[in-house]
């Protein structure tokens, strides 16, 4: 008899037929957020959960104990901040992600950020579309800041991070700082990175990105101290999740000019409520959580999931694991 599967969110053909062959699969297809009731009602009697963080609730001690026959929660994502780690560990569930496959196309969103945030290329598209370049004289209007030859602070120098030094140091002549957890010496040799702590890097770059995951050790890293070391003229784009910064806090340095702009693809609400002052500042450019999403990224995410997935159900080890 085939491992009874329940997939929280409408799926490609391809992956379907994948996980059918080896599963017998049921599927959420109604779009957006699966229902708790619904989800807790599917998981009684499944042995494998195909998921991600925005298509379900939380992976905890909650969700685990009305689904006694789980072996292996797969997310479509490199993040799982969704996942009582310990909650797993304790019902012996193996949890596993997406990691590597999205590392450059998360990178180019990264790069988009710093780029249109630097020189202001969606409010000037506004400017544009909206009827208001009547002069080529007063053109000092639309001045943004270099990018090429400035100073990049990455903090979370992991498999994307330092996609994102590769194309900073190669393709627009940066100089890198880093903070991580742990000294990344082949980024220091590959792409001339220079580690540094926290407050320095905060307080020499031009552009500070955030990239690294969401634990309760980053969870608000970047609070009101934080954008206060920061450069007036700096930048700061956020690649990583909402709650690794005091949302507030951003508000405020972007208000009072404490920080020139921000670029950002997370937010602590996600979908961010329509009345949050930050989008109606020109200095900052939203994006909802795209990091990874092309086309052939996403498809390369879901059928890598659904390999984790299948793997555990036919006794091999996960290929990513997010724990060991
Ligand atoms: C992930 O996969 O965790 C990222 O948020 C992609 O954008």
């Amino acid at each position: 008899m085939k491992p009874k599967v329940y997939a929280a969110m409408t799926i490609s053909k391809e992956v379907e037929n994948f996980l059918s062959e080896h599963c017998e699969l049921r599927m959420w297809r109604e779009g957006g957020r699966v229902p708790d009731e619904v989800l807790f009602e599917e998981i009684s009697n499944v042995e494998g959960l195909y998921t991600s963080g925005s298509a379900s609730s939380q992976i905890d001690e909650a969700l685990l104990e009305r689904a006694p026959h789980l072996k292996v929660v797969s997310n479509v994502s490199v993040g799982y901040n969704n996942f009582d780690i310990e909650a797993l560990r304790k019902r012996n569930v193996i949890g596993t992600h997406t990691p590597h496959v999205l590392n450059e196309t998360v990178a180019d969103l990264a790069f988009g950020l710093i780029l249109s945030t630097a020189r202001r290329i969606v409010e000037l598209d506004r400017f544009v579309k909206d009827g208001k370049w009547l002069s080529t004289t007063e053109y000092s209007d639309t001045f943004g800041q270099d990018v090429h030859k400035r100073t990049l602070g990455i903090i979370g120098m992991g498999r994307i991070g330092e996609a994102i030094a590769k194309r900073a140091r190669f393709g627009f002549d940066m100089d890198i700082l880093y903070h991580n957890r742990s000294r990344k010496p082949e980024a220091e040799a590959h792409y001339d990175a220079q580690y540094c702590e926290l407050d320095v890097l905060l307080s020499k770059a031009d552009f500070v990105l955030l990239m690294t995951p969401l634990t309760p050790q980053t969870y608000q890293l970047m609070g009101k101290e934080q954008f206060k070391l920061m450069k007036k003229s700096a930048i700061f784009i956020n690649v990583s999740r909402g709650q690794t910064i005091d949302e507030q806090a951003l508000i405020e340095a972007l208000e009072t000019g404490e920080i020139y702009g921000a670029g950002l693809d997370v937010f602590e609400q996600e979908p961010i409520d329509p009345s949050n002052p930050l989008l109606q500042m020109s200095t900052v450019v939203t994006v909802p959580h795209i990091g990874s999403a092309t086309a052939k990224t996403e498809a390369a995410m879901a059928m890598r999931a659904a390999e984790n997935l299948v793997a555990v159900l036919t006794g091999k080890d996960p290929l990513d694991p997010v724990y060991k």
